[in-house]
């Protein structure tokens, strides 16, 4: 896949687009494999370079993966506990739910530290909370950390912050652990959810996913089974967006609308047309936009993941927006690629502020990271003339196929 995008902007989007399955419960979902002592077949897992990471260090641990149509079956029959000292661990942060899985099966994980987005400090240190609480004894020398149990056995954990990723690694530890396993304040995000009930279908024992305490009694193996990931709220709703920014009847496809309520309830707040149904959202059109003030939560507030995408809309509001992301502070690198398509952002210690109404004008910008790049994309979808974006692998990582899904929409874009 070439690394620059090329998009010739402001003229209107029409048609039909189907969101992918979703990223961040399929990266959770592929380590998990390895806790499986039978065949896992996964249905629509989505085509992006996340999961062709992940299947590559699966494949190291001896785990077979084999694609037929839009299912990849996994067999980890001869799974072997190597240490995972390969640089592709550090192409993404998912590759920690290995120290779960991994420290799940074998009572034993030696690897890298994890790499992905930089969005700031991504400490783990709740993660290694969890693991300790099982009895896992921690020791970390440079990038490689190793972690050990004789055995595990169940404690409860109460989680400092509702962290997707402490949640999900401390499940998968815990699966195998003796007794009873709680987390307190655990995240609510539909990914766990997602992953609990395939890991119970597995014959895990896993209660409350969804809710701020999740139980998780230990068992002796996982069965396999067949699972079928949940579509993408995130991709869903960078094309909600993009649709609101340049769209004249754009329907959205393979949506679970109660996971985006946060999103589409703001966007009628700025005064765009949906309609939405069981399994998609319709964006009309929309009136003069209005601007408005957002503030990222865990699930089921606003995802930080869309501020970035949402931030290029509100470069069209009328009036002064404001963003405040309580869960990654730092996470405003695409405001100063934005202004240098001629928006004006101001932002400072985890806020931003955005003057809508300024023209944005096709430019030379650089994807910093992933959904900065997906506001990148809409900006030039808007923009007068042609946006070239450089790093476009950063896009790559989460949104499958999204060159032909625009292009498809009416998009000139390559
Ligand atoms: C997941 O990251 C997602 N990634 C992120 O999506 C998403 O932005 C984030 O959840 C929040 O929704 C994946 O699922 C692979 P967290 P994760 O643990 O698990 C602090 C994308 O664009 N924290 O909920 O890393 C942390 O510093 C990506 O798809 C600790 O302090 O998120 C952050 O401020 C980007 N200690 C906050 O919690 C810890 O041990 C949220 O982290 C863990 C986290």
């Amino acid at each position: 896949m070439k690394d620059v995008i090329k998009i010739r902007g402001n003229h209107k989007l029409s048609g039909e687009v189907t969101v992918s399955s979703c990223k961040n419960s399929a990266v959770a979902i592929l380590p998990a494999v390895v806790l499986a002592s039978e065949v896992v077949k996964l249905y629509d897992v989505p085509d992006i370079e996340d999961i062709k990471v992940l299947i590559k260090l699966l494949e190291l641990l001896g785990v077979e993966a084999s694609k037929k149509g839009d299912c990849i079956t996994f067999d980890s029959t001869n799974v072997k506990n190597i240490d995972l000292l390969d640089d592709d661990v550090k192409k993404l942060r998912a590759s920690y739910y290995f120290m779960g899985a991994l420290l799940g099966r074998f009572k034993h994980v030696k690897m890298y530290s994890p790499g992905g987005c930089n969005l700031g400090p991504r400490p783990i240190d709740l993660h290694l909370k969890g693991f300790e609480a099982l009895g896992a004894k921690i020791s970390q020398h440079g990038d490689v950390i190793e972690i050990d149990a004789d055995e595990l056995i169940g404690d409860e954990i109460y989680l400092d912050f509702a962290s997707v990723g402490a949640t999900i690694n401390i499940m998968l530890a815990a699966c195998f652990a003796k007794g009873r396993t709680t987390i307190n304040n655990a995240a609510k995000e539909p990914e766990i959810i997602d992953l609990s009930s395939m890991l119970n279908k597995m014959g895990a024992r896993i209660r409350g996913a969804g809710t701020s305490e999740i139980t998780i009694d230990g068992i002796n193996r996982l069965k396999g089974c067949i699972h079928d990931i949940i579509p993408d709220r995130i991709e869903a709703g960078t094309y909600i967006i993009a649709a609101a920014a340049v769209g004249n009847n754009v329907k959205v496809n393979n949506v679970i609308p109660q996971h985006i309520e946060a999103l589409t309830s703001k966007l009628e707040e700025m005064g765009v047309i949906m309609q939405i149904g069981s399994d998609y959202v319709k964006v009309v059109g929309c009136n003069d936009l209005l601007a408005t003030d957002v503030k990222t939560q865990p699930f089921p507030g606003f995802a930080t993941d869309l501020q970035q995408p949402l931030t290029a809309l509100m470069c069209l509001a009328k009036g002064d927006s404001h963003i405040e992301d309580t869960i990654y502070p730092e996470r405003f690198k695409h405001c100063d690629e934005l202004n240098k398509m001629g928006a004006s952002i101001k932002y400072h210690k985890g806020s931003s502020t955005i003057h809508g109404g300024t023209p944005l004008t096709g430019s030379d910008i650089t994807a910093r990271d992933l959904r900065c790049g997906a506001a990148l994309v809409i900006a030039g979808l808007i923009a007068d003339g042609e946006t070239i974006i450089h790093d476009a692998y950063h896009i790559y990582r989460g949104y499958d196929s999204i060159i032909e899904k625009l292009r498809a929409l009416g998009a000139d874009i390559e």
